[in-house]
């Protein structure tokens, strides 16, 4: 209370209180490949694992593509099952609408992202506009080129992507290509991915 307002007996208990809650942000963790015995669900798992120890104001959660049994694009639906279809794409979209920001794990397939992703996308716009995502790739050169190309897919869906990325190698990172044992040195390019995505995550928020 002011000098004045103790003077004159002027009380501000009844004042409103403004309490301004920060919400927490939400980033996905889209695991990008849907092939059966796939790498791709140990390395999203180290990421979860990995993002969740931070303790950042962030809730992060694991989108398995495997689990939307999208159809192609434009793919003609038959009476049996266009509503199962509809209901995939709704709950793709909307799941995906959620989130402020996206951690994208992908292999490399023949030097691009894998079909299952890439029509995933094709599915989204404004769900995704004006938000930031970070990749993680896997592959003979820890999925770079998988990386280069869905940074071209991102930038006409207005996403923005950070620079830095994680790049597992099959034949370093996995034991007989297939059991996930990333060296120790990912962890501190682990933290500078999450912070540079964190802090964009965030500042996107101001503008949507
Ligand atoms: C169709 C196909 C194409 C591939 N092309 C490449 C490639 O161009 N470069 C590469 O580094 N690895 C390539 N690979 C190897 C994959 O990156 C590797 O098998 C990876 O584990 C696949 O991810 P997944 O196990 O999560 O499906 C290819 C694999 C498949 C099945």
């Amino acid at each position: 209370m002011g000098f004045l307002d103790k003077l004159f007996g002027k009380s501000n208990k009844h004042k409103e209180e403004t309490v301004v809650k920060k919400e927490k942000l939400k980033i996905a963790i889209v695991q990008g490949s849907v092939r059966e015995g796939r790498n791709g669900e140990e390395v999203a798992k180290w990421v979860y694992n990995f993002a969740i120890k931070r303790n950042d104001d962030v809730a992060y959660e694991v989108v398995d593509l495997a689990k939307y049994d999208l159809p192609m694009l434009g793919e003609e639906l038959t009476e049996a099952n266009q509503v199962g279809s509809e209901t995939v794409i709704k709950a793709w979209s909307e799941k995906m609408a959620s989130f402020d920001g996206y951690i994208f794990i992908t292999p490399e397939y023949n030097h691009a992202i894998g079909g299952a992703l890439k029509n995933a996308l094709d599915y989204l716009k404004p769900e995704v506009a004006n938000k930031a995502a970070s990749f993680v790739g896997y592959g003979s050169l820890g999925g770079a080129r998988a990386h280069e190309n869905l940074r071209l897919i991102l930038g006409e869906l207005q996403v923005a992507d950070v620079r830095t990325a994680l790049t597992f190698s099959l034949m370093a990172d996995f034991e007989n290509m297939s059991e996930f044992k990333p060296a120790d040195y990912h962890k501190d390019n682990a933290n500078l991915m999450l912070d540079q995505l964190i802090s964009w995550t965030g500042a996107f928020k101001s503008l949507r």
